[in-house]
């Protein structure tokens, strides 16, 4: 038998990350029938005319400094906290030429391609040459997340 020494391989299987449980409150998530009806020719996903559900989450609120903000992508998003508590959103595309804004500093949100500033409270124009303010977006702050609405 020629059979060469088996080599053991040690895979270390890193497969557990460190996932951190969410801790979903026993908010009592509203069962509507969960019965099978059968409805022939409706398809299963009813649109829902509540409006209970606020959308995607975007952020956690310890994401987004006090007197600050954080700047997403996907979406274009900055979320700002221009006071203890209050979180606002806003569009990240500059109204001058549309370059997504670069930071957050100072309670200002910078759009470095040309200079322009505008108020982490209200996305106003505190400098120019930025015409507008950034739009302003909806947002539901639920469970220590922010959700787009
Ligand atoms: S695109 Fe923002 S200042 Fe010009």
């Amino acid at each position: 038998m020629s059979g060469p020494v088996t080599t053991r391989r040690a895979a270390v299987a890193a497969g557990a990350a460190g996932l951190a449980a969410m801790a979903l409150g026993a908010c009592g998530s509203s069962d509507d029938e969960a019965g099978p009806g059968g409805d022939a020719g409706s398809p299963p996903e009813s649109g829902g005319d509540g409006g209970e559900e606020a959308g995607e989450a975007i952020a956690e609120v310890s994401d987004v400094p006090e007197g600050g903000g954080l700047i997403l992508e996907d979406p274009q998003v900055v979320v700002t906290q221009p006071e203890p508590g209050e979180f606002k959103a806003f569009s990240s595309i500059c109204t001058h030429q549309n370059c997504p804004v670069a930071e957050v500093s100072e309670g200002a949100i910078h759009c470095t391609c040309h200079n322009s500033f505008f108020s982490i409270a209200d996305g106003s124009v505190t400098q120019g040459p930025a015409p507008a303010p950034l739009p302003e977006q909806a947002i539901t702050v639920r469970d220590g997340r922010i959700l787009l609405d």
